[in-house]
């Protein structure tokens, strides 16, 4: 099969190579592992990091594929798989785990043999190509990051980095909460955020410093939860100027993989020692198909209206989609059309 595959540590450009003549998984025969035929991946940052990171030399990480988001449909299923997963043709969708990036099991590969724990069925109404964002690392952070944000009606969220793979489907998620939402995002995206729910969008380019503007504009009224899908320290460190004393501080940046100063800078240090006096929590995503069905529910129910997709690359250019990915200038989600 054609596979992506890394031949060596790096940029993608240095580190990866194209190859068509990976061999395909075995069909399972114990277990309960799906053997999926890939249609599309999408790709996100950790991608670039697991390649630049993980050593390629290890025995069990010989010539390994890289990529976490998929969706295609079911080639054959070991005994134990789920009966609403297991028969050839169902449509299905998800994110590889840590484990199987680190044994070189990814998804920028025609054919993928996947645990049922970590897939969810596709609903009609989905694209494969919208599935593979959604169902993979960016749709299901988002449902875990407003799942912990627990806003309702009156509350004020703000979303810092609106317009990326994460943030245009939190903001959509919290609109349909009902809370009253803030995008903050540059001016060539305000459109896009506030197609997708958000009641007043900021550009922080015009806007800067961005915290100097929230503190006026918050000062009365302070936001009640911050969502930072970009990673900004000034944002939490002057957070008490527009966030309500017990207001929330989220970010799904700045996890082990960024060290672990923001995290006790951020977390554990008291505020007579400098700490900053509001709630600071980081999320991290371990991915799972309970989560996917989650996101398949804001689907369903309307809360999730549009799969912001950026581009779709063909198999052959996932270097270029990896450059494009590293701009930090996505609108949405950048997919992979692996299937001819
Ligand atoms: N914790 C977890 O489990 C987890 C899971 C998924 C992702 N992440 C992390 O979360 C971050 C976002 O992921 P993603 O997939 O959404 O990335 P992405 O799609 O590449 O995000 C691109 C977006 O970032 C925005 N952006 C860039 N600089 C910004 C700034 N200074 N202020 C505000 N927005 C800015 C850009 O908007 P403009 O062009 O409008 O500036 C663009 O729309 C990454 O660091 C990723 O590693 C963590």
């Amino acid at each position: 099969m054609k596979a992506w595959v890394v031949a060596r540590r790096g940029a993608p450009r240095h580190a990866l190579q194209f190859k068509t003549d990976v061999a395909v998984p075995a069909a399972p025969r114990t277990g309960s592992d799906l053997l999926v035929k890939v249609s599309h991946a999408a790709i996100n940052p950790a991608d670039a990091h697991f390649i630049n990171v993980l050593p390629t030399w290890l025995p069990f990480r010989r010539a390994p594929t890289p990529g976490m988001d998929f969706a295609g449909e079911v080639v054959a299923a070991g005994p134990a798989a789920p009966p609403e997963l297991a028969a050839p043709g169902t449509r299905v969708a998800g994110a590889m785990g840590v484990a199987q990036v680190a044994f070189g099991k990814g998804s920028l590969a025609e054919y993928v043999l996947v645990p049922a724990h970590l897939v969810a069925p596709v609903p009609a109404k989905l694209s494969d190509a919208e599935a593979a964002g959604l169902f993979g690392i960016a749709g299901q952070t988002a449902e875990i990051v407003t799942a912990a944000a627990a806003v309702g009606p009156g509350k004020r969220a703000l979303v810092n980095g609106a317009s990326g793979g994460v943030g245009s489907l939190v903001v959509q998620i919290l609109k349909a909460q009902g809370a009253e939402v803030f995008g903050v995002c540059s001016g060539a995206n305000v459109e896009m955020v506030r197609r997708l729910g958000a009641d007043e969008v900021i550009d922080y380019r015009t806007n800067s410093p961005l915290e100097a503007f929230l503190t006026e504009k918050f000062a009365t009224k302070p936001l009640d939860v911050i969502i930072d899908c970009a990673g900004s320290q000034p944002l939490f460190n002057q957070s008490p100027k527009y966030l309500q004393p017990a207001g929330r501080f989220l970010t799904i940046v700045g996890g082990r993989s960024q060290g672990v100063v923001p995290f006790v800078q951020h977390k554990l240090l008291p505020v007579l020692l400098g700490g900053t006096p509001r709630r600071f929590d980081i999320i991290g995503l371990s991915p799972a198909g309970a989560i996917a069905r989650q996101v398949a529910k804001l689907v369903e129910d309307g809360s999730i209206k549009e799969a912001p997709t950026d581009s779709v690359f063909p198999f052959e250019e996932v270097v270029e989609a990896m450059e494009k990915l590293a701009t930090k200038r996505a609108k949405g989600k950048i997919v992979i059309k692996v299937a001819a």
